[in-house]
């Protein structure tokens, strides 16, 4: 303080002298300007200042070490398609199967039979073959109705019968083998009466291939045949063939 107040008084004693020295003294020429002063020596450090006041706390960051779950994320894209499997064990059998179709015998067995009646009260004209009209049996239609006579389409054995009612007439009956009489079966009736009789015959005979067998009466043509009194009938078969 008592520095400060020695400079001011300094000063003023400068200014003073200053303006008397301009009231006194004559004008003159103005002198050149000094030489600027050299700089000062630096000032000594300030004093330290006061404490500050005391900050606001931080904020507590709480570290979760298990944290929230997250969403569930979207699903990936298809992958390729795995490697084929090993295969897996046999099943066990299927259900039994229907029964196959009936074989066909024709194919197998040469057939040949036939069976046909005659069924008419007019006596059979003589020498001529008989006929018989009605096809009980015949297979592969190797009687042919419309002529009264047997084909034969097998080469073979064949058996033939016949077993014939007449009525008050005489009967002789005749098996033809391609227009030779092979044998005769006759029955006579011995007084007239209206007696019904039956008469049979057969053979065995080997034919070839297109020969026919029939029956023929001669003048002892009694054949007959009536509802529920009897029929006549004209079988035969192939045994076998060869
Ligand atoms: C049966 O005989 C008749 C008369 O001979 C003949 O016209 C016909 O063709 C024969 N039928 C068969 C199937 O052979």
């Amino acid at each position: 303080m008592l520095s400060c107040r020695l400079i001011i008084g300094a000063l003023l004693v400068v200014f003073l002298h200053h303006v008397a020295a301009q009231d006194t003294c004559p004008a003159g020429t103005q002198g050149v300007p000094g030489i600027p002063g050299l700089p000062g020596i630096p000032g000594r450090d300030g004093r330290d200042g006061m404490k500050g006041e005391k900050g606001a706390p931080g904020i507590t960051v709480k570290l979760n070490k298990d944290g929230a779950k997250g969403d569930r994320g979207d699903p990936g894209i298809q992958g390729s398609a795995g490697k084929r499997g090993s295969s897996g064990d046999p099943g066990p059998p299927g259900p039994q199967g229907p029964p196959g179709d009936r074989g066909d015998p024709s194919d197998s067995k040469p057939r040949s039979a036939f069976c046909v009646s005659r069924e008419t009260i007019d006596n059979p004209t003589s020498s001529t073959p008989i006929m018989f009209l009605n096809a009980i049996t015949n297979i592969e239609g190797h009687f042919n109705v419309s002529e009264g006579k047997f084909v034969c389409y097998i080469p073979g054995t064949y058996y033939f019968a016949f077993h014939t009612t007449s009525f008050q007439k005489s009967l002789c009956v005749m098996l033809m083998v391609n227009g030779q009489k092979k044998a005769t079966f006759c029955d006579h009736i011995q007084s007239s009466s209206n007696h019904y009789q039956v008469s049979s015959g057969g053979f065995a005979v080997h034919l070839k291939q297109n020969e026919k067998v029939w029956l023929e009466t001669n003048n002892m043509n009694g054949m007959y045949a009536a509802k529920n009194k009897g029929n006549s009938v004209f079988s035969g078969f192939l045994i076998y063939a060869h």
